[in-house]
This record gives C-alpha cells, structure tokens and sequence, in this order.
C-alpha cells in the first residue's frame, strides 16, 4: 500500500456544545437487503486515523488523560477546528470519491419514523434501519445454532458484576461502549478488555446518529474508536452498533468509507434497559417469557439479543434467564466477531493476539440480511436519569436527552509522535479520490 510520510500534529481543543433533547419512536416493518457493495470498498489505512504511541499517554483515568478527549459528560465539538485533521481529511475524500451518500439529516418525528422529507426512509438511497431495512454490509443475524453475546452503553454500573460472571462461566462477549461513558470508567473498560472482550463503538454520547450531520457522525465514532484505540495497545475498533439501531446509507457510509467499520444489530430485543424505569417496556415476567421463547425456539437464523450492562437489573437478566436458557438449549454462545469468524479488530485478530498491518487482518463482511426481522428499539442514554416512557410493548417511545457539557477539554499534550500529517495525508488522499473517480 502507500506510506505516508508522518509529522507531529498537535489535536485542537475540544470544546462542548449542547443537543437538544429528541424522543424516537419504535415500529414494526419489514426490510430488505439492498445493494451497498459498490461503493462499500474496504479502507486498508484506518489505523493512520488513530495514530499515538501505545502506553505513552497520561495515566488513565487522570486528568490530563480525560484533558484528551470530549467532555465526559458532553458531545464532541463539530466545530472544524475541533476536529482531528486526519479525520477530516479522510471524511472530504471519501465524500469527493462520491461515497457518501447525499441524502438529507434525519427529523426525527416523535413517535415514528426518522424522516427524510421527499425520500422513503425505507427506499434504496436512504435504507433506514429504524424501520428495519437491511443493508448488504449490516449484521443483524446469527449464524444457525450460534447466539452472539454482546451489551450495549458500558462500561457502567453493571460492567463489574457482569465482568465477574463472564469470567466465571470462561465466556467472551462483545462490548459496544459509549465513548464518554469510558471516560469515565476507564478501570472497567480495561478489565473487560484485559478479560479478552471485543471492544466495539457505541458512539460518544448515545444521539440518533441519523439526526447528526456528517460532522456529528464523524466525531461520534472518531472519538470512541480513538478512546477504545488508546487503552487497547492501538487495536482500531471494526464494529460498531448505533444507539437504538438507528442509522441510513449515509452514516453507514461515513462509518465504513472513513474509519472502516461495519455496522452490528440485532434481531430480538427484551427492552431490558427499561427495566428499572418507572414504566417498563415489559415486566419482569414478561421479559423471561420472552427469552425462553426466543431460546426454545428456532435455531435458524442465530440470535442476536440486544441487551445492557447498565444495572444489575439488566445484568442480572442475562445472568439468570438468557446464560441458562443458552445452556438448555445448546446454543453455541459467541462474541459478534467470534460468530461469524472475523478479527475483533481492524489491525488485530482479538484482544489478546498483537497488532498488525491492517491489510493482514481486514477481511469482508459476509453480506448481512436474510431471517428475522426485528421489532424493537435500543435504549436512551445512560448516564442521565431514566427515560419517561409513553406506552406499551408493541409500540414503545423513549426520549432520549443529553445532558448539558459540564467541562470544557484542554490541548491535548503533545504525545503525537506517530500522528499523520494532515496535509500530507489531505493531497495524498485527494489524489486517491481523483485517480477513484
Ligand atoms: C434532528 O431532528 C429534529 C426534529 O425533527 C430537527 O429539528 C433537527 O434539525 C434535526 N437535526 C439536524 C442536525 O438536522
Ligand atoms: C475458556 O474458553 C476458551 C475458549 O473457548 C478455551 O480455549 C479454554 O480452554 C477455556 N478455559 C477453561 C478454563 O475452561
Ligand atoms: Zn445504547
């Protein structure tokens, strides 16, 4: 491939802005894989984008570590200055190339669909998996016999006990973490990884990614997959899973086309992070009726379970009702990657083998679709109080707020010794856009 030539390139200051509070509703629909394949070309240099010594940095959990990344209790500034050179660069040639779809920003309605004014959100150019459409790079599906065991909005309050009882029972999991949420429990982060976990994107700070700009996506994913990138030796994540299953060609492309990865789902959903709310999607009951049904039942298409280490509320169901279940019935338990026999990693082939040139473990993705279709929706953010709830289990609508920035980041030290050069990397990559088209 092409080397770079590499200079030191200081990050700028992260500042907060604020979101606004959205609700998203959850429906019922059928969707179909549709034709992605063309453009979606893997990227071989994504760890170019991530480039800091491993170990070098500031203690983790230390305020000149924290000092590195957006506010814990924030989002990522969208302002350009704000933003990695490196990612901007790679962002404005993949757009050049023509690989990010032109199809507008989500509005998000109340209690439906996102909305894309004169586009169907389930037509070809937008394929919203809000409404369920599949898309031919997406994950949603098992293979038969095969349940993928992954938690969402981690590390949290439940990492700990769930991290005991993996460890107990010798069971790898998948781990899409909230970028600021690691921040804040960097000690958790680390034990789940140092367990061998796959350490995968749940975005910094959990908003319907559909309703970002292109911008807002960028530094949505950037900033996870860089904290995840720090604290693993240098491992670049290749999975990542949006917040309550929302997104659209658009931010599907961004998160393939700059940083190279691929988009997980699922395809049953126990509505757990609801649990201990004050109106919870289903009851206790209701939710272990609900997996021993899914358990008891058809082995083909393999499940996929969305489910939380938020509480020991939510761990506690996995730990009680689905690992049980799992052994009753001969279910073969695996991680996301582990199931489908990929790399945890773009540049390695798990948490504990070493990192490597990204092109002697990038692999594709088997094409996704195909089995069940699911009917729920993911959770709300996690460190903000509890969601209100609007109505009962079939068609269920959580709000979904951010919280106001509390601090502002600092410049980052200089510990960028391997960074890329942004300007080398723009002309270069402008080039390679050029020679594309
Ligand atoms: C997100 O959706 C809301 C509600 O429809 C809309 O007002 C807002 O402009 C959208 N965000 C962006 C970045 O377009
Ligand atoms: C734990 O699981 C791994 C992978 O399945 C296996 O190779 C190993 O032998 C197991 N260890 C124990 C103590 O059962
Ligand atoms: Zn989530």
């Amino acid at each position: 491939m092409v080397s770079f030539a590499f200079a030191a390139l200081a990050l700028a200051a992260v500042s907060a802005t604020s979101a606004a509070p959205h609700a998203h509703g959850d429906h019922e629909h059928v969707g179909r894989g549709l034709g992605l394949g063309a453009w979606y070309q893997e990227r071989a240099d994504t760890a170019e984008l991530f480039r800091r010594a491993p170990g070098d940095g500031p203690r983790p959990g230390s305020p000149q570590w924290l000092a590195q990344y957006p506010p814990a209790g924030g989002v990522p500034s969208q302002a350009e200055k704000d933003i990695p050179a490196a990612w901007l660069a790679a962002y404005r040639a993949a757009k050049a190339a023509g690989k990010i779809p032109n199809i507008p920003v989500s509005q998000l309605q109340p209690a439906g669909f996102p909305s894309y004014g004169a586009l169907s959100a389930t037509g070809p150019e937008v394929c919203s998996s809000t409404p369920k459409c599949r898309a031919a790079d997406d994950i949603w599906d098992a293979p038969a016999n095969t349940i993928g065991i992954s938690f969402d909005d981690g590390p949290w309050q439940g990492t700990n006990k769930l991290l005991d009882f993996l460890e107990r029972v010798n069971q790898t999991a998948t781990h899409y973490c909230i970028g600021r949420n690691i921040a804040q429990h960097p000690q958790e982060f680390l034990r789940a990884f140092n367990l061998g976990g796959e350490m995968a994107v749940h975005t910094w700070s959990h908003p319907l990614m559909t309703n970002q700009t292109d911008y807002g996506v960028l530094v949505e994913l950037g900033w996870t997959m860089q904290i995840i990138y720090d604290l693993t030796g240098g491992r670049v994540p290749k999975y990542w899973r949006p917040p309550q299953g929302d997104a659209d060609n658009r931010v599907r492309a961004i998160a393939k086309e700059v940083f190279g990865m691929t988009v997980v789902f699922w395809n049953q959903d126990t509505e757990d992070w609801s649990l201990s709310t004050p109106n919870p999607v289903y009851s206790a009951q209701e939710t272990t009726d609900l997996l021993n049904k899914w358990l008891s039942g058809p082995k083909n298409p393999g499940l996929v379970i969305l489910e939380h280490e938020l509480t020991d509320d939510t761990v506690g169901i996995f730990m009680n009702t689905t690992w049980p279940g799992i052994q009753a019935h001969n279910w073969q338990p695996k991680s996301i990657a582990q199931m489908l026999n990929l790399p945890f990693y773009q540049n390695a082939r798990d948490s504990k083998s070493p990192v490597t040139p990204q092109a002697e473990v990038v692999v594709s993705v088997p094409a996704g679709g195909g089995g069940q279709v699911p009917t729920s929706s993911n959770p709300p953010p996690t460190n903000t109080p509890p969601p209100t709830r609007s109505s009962g289990p079939t068609s269920p609508t959580s709000s979904d707020s951010t919280p106001a920035p509390t601090e502002s980041g600092s410049e980052e030290p200089d510990n960028s010794a391997g960074r890329a050069s942004a300007s080398a990397l723009a002309v270069l990559s402008a080039a390679l856009a050029v020679l594309l088209l």
